[in-house]
């Protein structure tokens, strides 16, 4: 973990409470903490850095993560293959990442990417901000992109058919910055970072894979600038109860607060008209994008993800 981010970060445990964290670095390299611990002194949680990844999950993602659906080989290859597949020259590949970024305007600060997976997006945004955060649940995505942030190349073995595979080799072209990105395991829905610190963020595909859907809002709204800022949100709102209960849903459903279609929702959150988002953020802009995940040789999925570009 680059000592960066060691001003940014608090302890997720104690929010709404901002408590800084104190580094024990047990071996260093460079600007990198690459073995060591952060620790909260006021409820003593005590935060792993292991090879380079720093643990800042509260719900008990450690080092021996038990294992969640983003963590098996498969849908890592999948997830490399979705977000560079272009890369690979691969003509199915999906230019959704290209879309999304096309959306944020260069600036200066620093951007977060929640819910990064391998990611694309976190790198697209290393070209247009000083500093870029990725944070998501999954160790493997995390590692996968730690990786690629350093060795600038990966091997991913893309599923064919049965138990045939293709083994691929993805290299970041030149021009791509990775020297000013970092990748921390997290949850999105209690960000470990302090309060107004970031000048671009994006919820890309998460929001209906989190169990609290508004409180995962609710963070991003609290660790963004009160002005100067870009946000991006996208979803294909795919609801269920696998992951959320119909109650946390903010759409797709007849009664209550969130009825309705969950974009409309969540346009009305952001100007303030539900919730109580302050201050307002302004919606710049708003569509869809297709975005693609690959299965095997034979089988695509196509999602249609509305996206919502706001700032304030
Ligand atoms: C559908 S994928 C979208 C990934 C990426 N944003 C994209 O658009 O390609 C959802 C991602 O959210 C992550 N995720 C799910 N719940 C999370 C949580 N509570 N905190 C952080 N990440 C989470 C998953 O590991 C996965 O990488």
């Amino acid at each position: 973990m680059k000592k960066i981010l060691l001003e940014m970060l608090i302890c997720p445990r104690c929010l709404p409470e901002e408590n800084l964290l104190k580094e024990t670095i047990f071996h260093g390299l460079r600007d990198q903490i690459i073995e060591g611990t952060l620790e909260c002194r006021r409820c003593n949680s005590v935060y792993p850095i292991d090879r380079g990844v720093a643990f800042l999950d509260p719900n008990g993602s450690d080092v021996s993560m038990k294992p969640n659906r983003y963590e098996t080989p498969p849908l890592l290859s999948s997830y490399l293959w979705s977000h560079y597949g272009d890369l690979l020259e691969d003509e199915h590949a999906t230019d959704a990442y290209l879309r999304w970024a096309e959306v944020m305007k260069s600036g200066s600060g620093l951007c977060i990417d929640t819910g990064s997976a391998v990611g694309r997006f976190s790198f697209e945004m290393a070209k247009k901000f000083d500093f870029v955060v990725g944070i998501d649940n999954s160790v493997s995505f995390i590692r996968a992109s730690r990786d690629l942030s350093i060795n600038r190349q990966a091997s991913l073995a893309l599923q064919e058919e049965g138990t045939l595979k293709r083994h691929e080799t993805l290299i970041f072209p030149e021009a791509w910055r990775t020297d000013n990105t970092e990748f921390i395991v997290g949850d999105a829905q209690v960000l470990p970072f302090r309060s107004g610190i970031f000048s671009a963020l994006s919820s890309l595909n998460i929001v209906d894979k989190v169990s609290k859907p508004m409180v995962h809002l609710g963070e991003i709204n609290r660790v963004a600038r009160t002005k100067d800022v870009q946000f991006l949100f996208s979803d294909p709102f795919s609801w269920s109860t696998e992951v959320a209960p119909v109650e946390e849903w903010l759409g797709g459903k007849h009664n209550g607060r969130f009825s309705g279609m969950g974009k409309d929702n969540i346009i009305a959150l952001l100007e303030g008209k539900i919730g109580a988002f302050s201050p307002a953020w302004k919606v710049d802009d708003e569509g869809h994008i297709w975005w693609k995940i690959r299965t095997h040789r034979n089988h695509f999925e196509l999602i249609r993800s509305c996206f919502i570009k706001a700032s304030r």
